[in-house]
């Protein structure tokens, strides 16, 4: 069943980003996910705002979410789409054997993870050799005086948003373990300026 806490954090978590998707996160998430193929992993898939946008290049989807009330909801709303397969694990311990996923999604969850590394060497163990990671992720900011602000609200804003960390530097993190193939900056347009400068692309493991 999960704690009340993550049932509340559940339920509200499409009305909150509600004016986000609808200023911009949804096309791009629709524009990152067209280059999904093969054997797709997403990770911390939450409520499943990501599950309709996966092309028919994406043949097989696994869909793992560790907090049970956002797993039923993903349940719920992928129960049609025969590609899907819903599992209940931590992006640092997928449950899916060395080498055979070609495509690995994480959107909105490094932020989120405790910490980055396990759940980065985790994406390089299930990738295939050729495989790439596709990543949108909200970042700390470039901007010197919104960084500072960051800093200041991390933990109000951890302890609001289910230990999300506004001021994670996730590019440098992820640049410690892959190769960037492609980054685009962004914002993420309608949500609280804490979170909005975003990075998204696509990367490969440094074998
Ligand atoms: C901000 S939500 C993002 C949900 C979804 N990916 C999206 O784009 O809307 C962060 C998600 O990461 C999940 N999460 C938290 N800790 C995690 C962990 N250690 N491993 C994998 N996912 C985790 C949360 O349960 C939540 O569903």
């Amino acid at each position: 069943m999960g704690n009340p806490g993550e049932r509340l954090a559940a339920a509200v978590y499409d009305p909150f980003l509600w004016l986000g998707e609808r200023r911009g996160m949804h096309g791009h998430r629709a524009r990152l996910l067209r280059q999904a193929r093969g054997r797709v992993l997403e990770i911390g898939a939450g409520t499943g705002l990501n599950a309709s946008l996966y092309p028919s290049t994406a043949e097989e989807l696994i869909l793992t979410e560790p907090v049970p009330a956002m797993l039923r909801r993903l349940g719920r709303r992928t129960t049609r789409d025969p590609r899907v397969r819903t599992m209940s694990v931590l992006g640092s311990e997928l449950q899916v054997e060395d080498s055979s996923v070609d495509t690995v999604v994480s959107t909105l969850v490094l932020c989120t993870v405790p910490s980055v590394e396990p759940v980065l060497a985790e994406i390089a163990r299930v990738l295939k050799p050729g495989g790439r990671l596709l990543f949108c992720e909200h970042v700390r900011a470039t901007d010197a005086r919104l960084a500072r602000r960051q800093d200041r609200f991390a933990g109000l804003w951890a302890a609001f948003a289910q230990g999300c960390r506004c001021n994670r530097d996730t590019l440098s993190l992820l640049l410690d373990r892959f190769t960037l193939e492609k980054v685009d900056h962004a914002r993420w347009s309608g949500m609280p300026s804490l979170v909005r400068p975003l990075v998204m692309g696509s990367a490969v493991p440094i074998r």
